[in-house]
């Protein structure tokens, strides 16, 4: 079966005690134990060693940063280098998040190097696409989001592209508590998955975990994870509360 995932993604909120004081909260649960299922807590940069620290250990959990640098090192100021999270053992980052698409100009091609650096160094991208409203009102998501997986990953070879995580998150639904119905978000994740399956073969396809991004809550997770296309969730404002990351967590097929 493939990988069912939640993933948190904390954004630039939280202080560092704050952030200290939710990872107890949730894992103080301790709930794992499927060999199919992952946590990953995206963190902000200053608390990944933090993060590293409270979750050593603990199998099937992991760490990951929420951007890299899409250059390799040098004269980059403020940027953060794929060899830096790397060299503290965090072996998983987000990229092209509609976030920084949005604010700080990320490009189709700009990702398709981020991912060559992350593979590169044995690191797992968690690669989010989706549509804003305008696209989705004219109807033409699928050619949207499908451009976006295209030009970003569809250099990579089968080998390397089953070790990509693809989330879906429409833009639409982020932090606006208005969710994809099952139907959208199942249509699109089959949708995803036949466009890869065309590129690379449905076996390729079917190893990939796509997450379902936006305004997942303890409440509609159960039901988002239970399409059959839908490998868990890459959560934002649901997961700065323990007691809801608790449930969405569990709430993985
Ligand atoms: O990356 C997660 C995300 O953008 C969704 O945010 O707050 O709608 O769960 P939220």
């Amino acid at each position: 079966m493939r990988k069912q995932i939640a993933a948190a993604n904390w954004k630039m909120n939280l202080t560092y005690s704050e952030g200290q004081q939710l990872l107890s909260d949730i894992l103080k649960e301790n709930i794992g134990g499927k060999e199919n299922h992952e946590v990953i807590f995206a963190v902000p940069f200053p608390y990944l060693a933090m993060a590293k620290e409270k979750t050593n250990g603990i199998q099937n959990y992991h760490i990951a940063a929420q951007n890299c640098s899409h250059k390799k090192s040098g004269a980059y100021t403020g940027e953060v280098s794929v060899g830096m999270l790397k060299s503290i053992d965090v072996n998983y980052c987000i990229i092209g998040h509609s976030e920084r698409r949005e604010y700080f100009n990320e490009t189709n091609e700009v990702l398709a190097e981020k991912v060559n650096l992350l593979l590169e160094a044995g690191m797992t991208p968690i690669f989010c696409c989706g549509e804003p409203l305008s696209i989705r009102e004219a109807g033409t998501q699928n050619e949207f989001v499908a451009n976006q997986l295209k030009e970003s990953l569809f250099h990579l070879n089968a080998d390397d592209i089953k070790k990509v995580i693809i989330a879906y998150e429409p833009i639409w639904a982020i932090g606006t508590g208005k969710t994809a119905t099952t139907e959208q978000a199942q249509e699109m994740h089959a949708y995803l998955r036949s466009v890869i399956a065309a590129q690379y073969g449905a076996d390729v396809a079917n190893e990939i975990s796509i997450l379902y991004g936006g305004s997942v809550k303890a409440n509609n997770a159960k039901e988002l994870f239970a399409c059959a296309d839908v490998d868990g969730g890459l959560v934002g404002g649901a997961s700065l509360i323990a007691t809801e990351f608790v449930e969405i967590i569990k709430a993985l097929k």
